[in-house]
């Protein structure tokens, strides 16, 4: 028996380019409907395929981002926006240089700010000052993190600092030069904040991500595994090439 909701829109797609396409085919219809929209965007290696696409449509005319705004869904507490591994550096280099968005209104949270507890409401003000997230950009940890909502976090928790667990830092230890290096603390959007966006849209790549895929489609709903919150979300759609 299964218990994935309907309102979950799955799509396997054949290929990671495919997965791409699709989910920058969703982007433009987005965008098409709403100019202004306020986009959530993601980090991680998942994404990058949507980021090329994106790229490669705003360039052919296909859309543009001119009257967007983004909120990125998480940052590590203690690197400088410069920092190569800061998501910040990730954002500039792999989408925003190359696009014709305003960079005024690209927002992420500033994991080098003095006082985090400021940032983080800061953060979550300008969020909901324009209106919230229309469509949230999702990957999927293999602990079933989303952001850097780590396991056991509440679901009615808003943006917050969170410590990283052992897993992640290990997971993401590949884009630092030891696991010493890989911070111990990100400030997140919580699951809350996420379940508040109008629409998501979740990319699932990777062998390494089947054993989390199938807890998130047939797994119960629990916070020991936060991406399964997102089947009471009325409108999910899926993308994944496993
Ligand atoms: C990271 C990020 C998440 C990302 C996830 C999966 O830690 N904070 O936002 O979705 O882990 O990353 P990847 O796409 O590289 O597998």
């Amino acid at each position: 028996m299964t218990t994935v909701k309907y309102s979950l829109k799955i799509s396997e797609c054949e290929s990671y380019e495919a997965m791409s396409a699709q989910a920058a085919a969703y982007f433009v219809k987005q965008l098409e409907k709403n100019p202004r929209s306020v986009l959530g965007l993601a980090t991680g290696s998942t994404p990058l395929g949507l980021y090329k696409e994106l790229i490669e449509l705003q360039h052919a005319g296909q859309l543009s981002f001119r009257d967007v705004t983004t909120f990125n869904l998480d940052e590590y507490v203690g690197l400088d926006r410069e920092h190569p591994q800061s998501y910040t550096s990730y954002m500039y280099h792999h989408f925003f240089q190359f696009i014709d968005i305003h960079p005024g209104r690209c927002f992420i949270p500033n994991g080098a700010a003095p006082n985090i507890p400021e940032e983080i409401a800061r953060y979550e003000t300008f969020m909901q000052q324009v209106g919230g997230i229309d469509l949230q950009v999702l990957g999927l940890g293999t602990n079933g993190h989303i952001g850097f909502n780590e396991p056991g976090t509440p679901f009615t928790q808003q943006t917050h600092c969170v410590e990283l667990t052992e897993a992640t830092r290990q997971a993401n230890a590949r884009y630092f030069e030891s696991l010493d290096d890989v911070p111990k603390e990100a400030i997140t959007m919580g699951i809350a904040t996420i379940m508040q966006a109008k629409k998501i849209v979740l990319l699932v790549t990777g062998k390494n991500k089947k054993a989390a895929f199938e807890r998130f489609l047939y797994g119960g709903v629990d916070p020991e595994f936060p991406a399964s919150i997102l089947r009471l979300h009325p409108n999910v759609s899926v993308y994944y090439h496993l």
